[in-house]
């Protein structure tokens, strides 16, 4: 088989090996795109300066905010940690497209990054990291929702089929474009009452880095499509469909669980809404009725808030209004 043979049969899973990654031509060129766009965002969470939240960590929250932004970053911290791991010893390992793999590689050093993230707020903020990082050993509603999207993505594990594969990316999907967002909606809210600024500052690269990694996964579903359209069968889509709004029903859960007590700005019916909002356009994106039919987005402003550089407060006060690679220029 000459090289342009081989690429021609080249399919994302299942195809033939190639140990020498040969890109040129590239049969998945979306991949590369996706590659390109993640490395134009990067960016290191130690440019972002947490001194501002410290002091406010300790002198403007009261129990219920400062409750709430130790479960966010506790639950988000951790399912950095999962997907970090998916991607390198579940989703990566059946990948037979090297540029899908490359651009694989890429987005679980991204995930890593984010781990990175957590992290520096939480040794910024808090006296006691230790109660942040384990929260799952004392917190059950955690610990449940951590062992269910582990269980999920150790469905790849057993013996491999395309229709297991094609699941493991609706449940990224999940994971990379519903699970998140509660956890990100109330750092948003916090910031839009004044508070902990830095920390949403943050919270919109890994965001903005969170969208193209969803956009890979809906790209690879794209691909298995059109390369294994056997698997595509009314079973799949009610299981597929099944999923998603398991993982509706447990970031809904859970965003209610992180703003026990009251915080200005959240109510239950918001995170309900804004949760069942966000697969209604996913459900789009992958060409599906909506799952919740009629739903409106209770927060429409976050759309622009989220942006990185996107709300109407400078943030990075005076320092760069874009973080693209190349474009740099911390004064
Ligand atoms: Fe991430
Ligand atoms: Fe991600």
């Amino acid at each position: 088989m000459n090289l342009i043979e081989m690429i021609n049969a080249r399919r994302l899973i299942n195809g033939p090996e190639d140990k020498l990654m040969c890109v040129s031509p590239l049969k998945h060129p979306w991949a590369w795109e996706m590659l390109d766009r993640m490395e134009n965002n990067h960016w290191l969470p130690k440019s972002i300066p947490m001194g501002d939240d410290v002091l406010c960590y300790r002198t403007r929250m009261d129990q219920a905010e400062r409750q709430m932004y130790d479960r966010s970053l506790a639950f988000l911290s951790n399912l950095d940690g999962i997907q970090f791991n998916n991607l390198i010893t579940n989703i990566g390992r059946h990948v037979t497209s090297p540029e899908a793999s490359m651009t694989l590689a890429r987005q679980a050093y991204e995930e890593a990054n984010h781990v990175r993230s957590y992290a520096t707020m939480t040794e910024a903020v808090s006296l006691a990291p230790q109660e942040i990082y384990g929260m799952y050993q004392t917190d059950e509603i955690l610990a449940n929702k951590n062992k269910f999207i582990m269980a999920q993505s150790d469905e790849l594990k057993g013996d491999f089929t395309p229709v297991k594969f094609a699941l493991a990316v609706i449940g990224n999907i999940c994971l990379e474009g519903i699970y998140f967002y509660s956890g990100f909606l109330n750092f948003y809210v916090l910031a839009k009452n004044g508070k902990m600024l830095k920390s949403a500052d943050h919270i919109k690269y890994i965001q903005r880095d969170e969208e193209t990694h969803l956009e890979f996964f809906c790209r690879m579903y794209e691909t298995l499509q059109q390369e294994n359209p056997e698997i595509f069968t009314p079973e799949f889509y009610a299981a597929a469909r099944k999923l998603m709004m398991a993982a509706v029903e447990l970031e809904i859960s859970w965003g209610k669980h992180t703003i026990e007590g009251g915080v200005l700005g959240l109510t239950d019916a918001i995170v309900e809404l804004r949760i069942k909002h966000l697969a209604n356009v996913r459900a789009a994106r992958l060409g599906w009725e909506p799952l919740y039919p009629g739903v409106k987005n209770p927060t429409p402003w976050v759309e622009k808030f989220s942006a990185v550089n996107g709300s109407e407060v400078n943030f990075f006060e005076g320092k760069p209004t874009d973080y693209q690679a190349g474009g740099l220029e911390w004064s």
